[in-house]
C-alpha cells in the first residue's frame, strides 16, 4: 500500500470512529439514569427477646440498608472492654439503661459514617426512651430523612422467659439460635463458622425480669410518640419467625419511600 493509499484508508478509518462515537454518545444521552433503590427508614421495637434480632438481618438482607443494633454495639465495647464497655456491662447486667447521651452519639456516628446505610436502615433496640426519640428526629431532619415506619414486636412477658433463656448467640455475627425452638445443626456450635456459641450474661430469669420493667415503663411511652406521629404498627409476635416476617414485609413494601417514575 502506497503512502497517499494509507493516509486515505487512516482517514475514513478516523470518520468511522468519530460517527461510532457521535452515535453512542447520543444513546448514553437518551437511556434514564438507573432508578434509585427503594430507601427503608424503620424501628423495630419490642421486649427483650421479642425477635427484633431474629428478623433484623433479614430485613437488612432484602431491603439493602444498614442493621444498627444499640444492644450489639454496646457489647461490642465490652468485649473490648473498653472504658464505655465496662461500665455499660453494669448496667445491662443489672437490667438498665446506658445514658440517653452515649446511645444517641452511637446512633448519630453510624448514620454519618456507616456507608451500608445509603438506601436507609433498621434500628433494633433504639430509640428506647422519648429523649433518644426526639434527638433521633433531630438528626433525621438534619439529614432532610423521614422516618417510614416504626413496627412493634407484640407478645406476652410469660412468653419472654423461655425464649430469652434458652437464646444462644454467635457473637461474631450476631446470629442467634435456640437451644428449643431454632436449634444449632451441632450442639453450642455455630451453623456457618462452626465456632462456639454463647449465652449473653443478662440473659437469666433475674435481669429479664428487670429489662422488662425498663421496657414497659421508659420504652412504653415511645410507642405513644410514635402513634401519636402517625407512623407506629403493630405484630403479634408470637407466631413463628416466617409469619411474622411475612407480616413485617408487608408493612415494609407499604411504607417505604417508592422510587420516582
Ligand atoms: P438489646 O441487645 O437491645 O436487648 P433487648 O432489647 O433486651 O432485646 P434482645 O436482644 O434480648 O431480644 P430480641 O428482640 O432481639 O430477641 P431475639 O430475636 O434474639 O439490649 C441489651 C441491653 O443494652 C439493654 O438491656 C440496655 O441495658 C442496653 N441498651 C441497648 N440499647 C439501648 C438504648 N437505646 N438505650 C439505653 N440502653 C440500651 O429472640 C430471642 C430468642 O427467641 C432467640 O433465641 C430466638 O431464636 C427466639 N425467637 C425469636 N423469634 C421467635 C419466634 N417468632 N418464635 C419462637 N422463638 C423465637
Amino acid at each position: 500500500m502506497g503512502a497517499s493509499e494509507e493516509l486515505e484508508y487512516l482517514k475514513s478509518l478516523v470518520a468511522k470512529l468519530n460517527d461510532k462515537i457521535r452515535a453512542l454518545e447520543a444513546k448514553s444521552k437518551a437511556t434514564p439514569p438507573p432508578a434509585p433503590s427503594v430507601q427503608l427508614r424503620t424501628i423495630l421495637m419490642g421486649p427483650p427477646g421479642a425477635g427484633k434480632g431474629t428478623q433484623a438481618p433479614r430485613i437488612k438482607d432484602e431491603f439493602c440498608v444498614c442493621h444498627l443494633a444499640t444492644g450489639d454495639m454496646l457489647r461490642e465495647q465490652v468485649a473490648q472492654k473498653t472504658p464505655l464497655g465496662v461500665a455499660a456491662k453494669k448496667i445491662m447486667d443489672a437490667g438498665g439503661l446506658v445514658s440517653d447521651e452515649i446511645m444517641v452519639g452511637m446512633i448519630k456516628d453510624q448514620l454519618e459514617n456507616n456507608k451500608g446505610c445509603k438506601n436507609g436502615f433498621v434500628l433494633d433496640g433504639f430509640p428506647r426512651t422519648v429523649p433518644q426519640a426526639q434527638k433521633l428526629d433531630g438528626m433525621l431532619e438534619a439529614r432532610k430523612e423521614k422516618l417510614n415506619s416504626v413496627v412493634q414486636l407484640q407478645i406476652d412477658d410469660q412468653l419472654l422467659i423461655s425464649r430469652i433463656t434458652g437464646r444462644l448467640i454467635h457473637p461474631a455475627s450476631g446470629r442467634t439460635y435456640h437451644r428449643e425452638f431454632h436449634p444449632p445443626k451441632k450442639a453450642m456450635v455455630d451453623d456457618v463458622t462452626g465456632e462456639p456459641l454463647i449465652q449473653r450474661s443478662d440473659d437469666n430469669v433475674e435481669t429479664l425480669t428487670k429489662r422488662l420493667g425498663a421496657f414497659h415503663s421508659q420504652t412504653g411511652p415511645v410507642v405513644d410518640y410514635y402513634k401519636a406521629k402517625g407512623l407506629w404498627h403493630g405484630i403479634d409476635a408470637a407466631q413463628s419467625p416466617p409469619v411474622v416476617w411475612e407480616n413485617l414485609r408487608k408493612i415494609f413494601v407499604e411504607s417505604s419511600d417508592k422510587p420516582k417514575p
